[in-house]
């Protein structure tokens, strides 16, 4: 059976010692859980696209304690120095070209010569990093398609016995992935939206960023795949009102009835930490599908929609 561990310093060894032997071990970010696995290992690695189904050329996020860490698989450049001096710890994600002596897994790169790098900012994450000792790779503790974890429970319930160990940090503060940015290009380029919003980037960067797959680019980030994040039930966002069966799911006040409530005031950062909480709960059989109220196309509003027009997409 799978251990469920309320975070402690025991609980925090026994995960790192479980990691270490190239065991899967779900934990806590500010954004979702993580399924991970020593980034160095292989096999370990693999064992993470086997436990989520996931097809093997999707690269995977790897998980440093501090910078200092990350500068030894990656190379920074000067953008990647003023945003991760900005924005990290935190929901940032950097991929940039592989270290000359980089130890990571070829895995996690799925083949390319660049590796995606991030330091969350959360202080159990963390803890959990510095006693492993080695990079974490971590999707989110999900499997393939399916929603992303924001509790243990979620995790418990998706994964079960295919993990070793799931470290209990209570819910995910943020709830939605991190901003994924593509710094080894030409140019920058957003390759997902998530919990950084692309405001912050372009006023921290003096100017506007591509942003992949709304141009006539080719999605480079296959966290871009069109039916990604989807629950069983289909979703209906930009709905104002529900169809006979479904289940509505509101965003602001005037959703008196609804079966649940993104924000009852409107405010899109409460709203991003409860989607896929709100999505896992309405997810029945009871009901004929999910139709979910009109958010606004800003700030977290623009990862929300993304996440939302996925879960709609291609079923
Ligand atoms: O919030 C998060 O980022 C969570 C938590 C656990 O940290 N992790 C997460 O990881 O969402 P994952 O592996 O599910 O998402 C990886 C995203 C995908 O969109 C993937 O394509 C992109 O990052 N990615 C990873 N490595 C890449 C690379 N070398 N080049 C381009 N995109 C890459
Ligand atoms: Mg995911």
């Amino acid at each position: 059976m799978v251990k469920i561990l309320p975070i402690s310093a025991s609980a925090i060894a026994a995960a790192a010692a479980a990691l270490r032997r190239g065991d899967l071990v779900a934990f806590p970010t500010e954004t979702v859980y993580g399924l991970g696995a020593d980034a160095t290992n292989d096999r370990a690695v693999a064992r993470i696209f086997e436990a989520k189904g996931r097809p093997s050329f999707n690269p995977l996020i790897v998980h440093f304690p501090d910078r200092a860490a990350a500068a030894r698989s990656v190379t920074f450049n000067d953008t990647a120095r003023l945003l991760a001096d900005r924005f990290w710890p935190g929901p940032l994600t950097l991929v940039l070209p592989r270290a000359a002596d980089c130890r990571l897994s070829l895995l996690v790169s799925a083949g390319l010569d660049t590796a995606a790098a991030r330091v969350p900012a959360h202080e159990d994450a963390r803890r959990l990093l510095n006693a492993a000792g080695v990079p974490v790779a971590a999707p989110s503790a999900n499997r393939s398609g399916r929603l992303s974890p924001t509790t243990a429970r979620h995790v418990a319930d998706d994964l079960g016995d295919r993990v070793a160990v799931i470290l209990d940090g209570g819910p995910c503060r943020i709830g939605l992935e991190s901003t994924v940015i593509d710094l080894a290009g030409a140019r920058p380029a957003i390759l997902r939206q998530g919990g950084l919003t692309q405001e912050m980037l372009e006023s921290a960067l003096g100017g506007p960023l591509a942003v992949a797959g709304t141009e006539e680019t080719a999605p480079r980030s296959p966290g871009m795949l069109a039916s990604h994040y989807a629950p069983s039930r289909p979703v209906r966002p930009d709905a104002v009102k529900s169809r006979p069966g479904e289940a509505m799911l509101g965003f602001g006040p005037g959703y008196a009835g609804a079966e649940g409530n993104l924000s009852e005031t409107g405010d899109l950062v409460e709203a991003a930490a409860n989607l896929f909480a709100c999505l896992h709960a309405l997810d029945r059989p009871e009901y004929a599908g999910i139709a979910v109220a009109p958010i606004p196309e800003e700030g977290l509003g623009r990862a929300i929609n993304d996440r939302l027009r996925r879960a709609a997409a291609g079923r």
